[in-house]
């Protein structure tokens, strides 16, 4: 279930870039962080790919331009992190479960 709580927290995290929300999208940001951790636990052979696409330097470059509030950065790092999510499932095998910007909002929250 971790890629189920990933894809429900990039829908959120998704809007509130756009809403300039920043602390709300670092707060998922962490959150998709979490739920990939916890999905190595499970499968370790993925542990690899997830530092390289997500865990290590793709993480805390999205977390930097967050934190600068520079909207160009921060849409730089989002088109990066949403690169990556797909290169994954393609490296992991599931290249037919593509990533892209959530059409409407599942959230009751802003
Ligand atoms: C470690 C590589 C890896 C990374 C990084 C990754 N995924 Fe996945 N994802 C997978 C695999 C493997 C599956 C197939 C389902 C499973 O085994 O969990 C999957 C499945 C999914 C699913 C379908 C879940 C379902 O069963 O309905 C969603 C949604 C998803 N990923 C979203 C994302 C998003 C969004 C990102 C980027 C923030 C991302 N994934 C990053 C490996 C990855």
């Amino acid at each position: 279930m971790a890629m189920v709580e990933v894809g429900y927290r990039f829908n959120t995290f998704y809007f509130a870039l756009q809403d300039k929300n920043y602390d709300l999208a670092q707060y998922q940001f962490d959150k998709i962080k979490k739920a990939i951790q916890n999905g190595i636990i499970r499968r370790p052979a993925r542990k690899t790919n997830s530092e390289r696409m997500f865990l290590k330097s793709p993480y805390k470059k999205m977390a930097l331009a967050l934190k600068s509030k520079n909207i160009q950065q921060i849409e730089k790092e989002y088109a990066n992190t949403k690169n990556l999510c797909n290169r994954c499932h393609k490296a992991e095998r599931v290249p037919f479960i593509k990533v892209i910007d959530p059409q409407y909002r599942w959230q009751v929250i802003k």
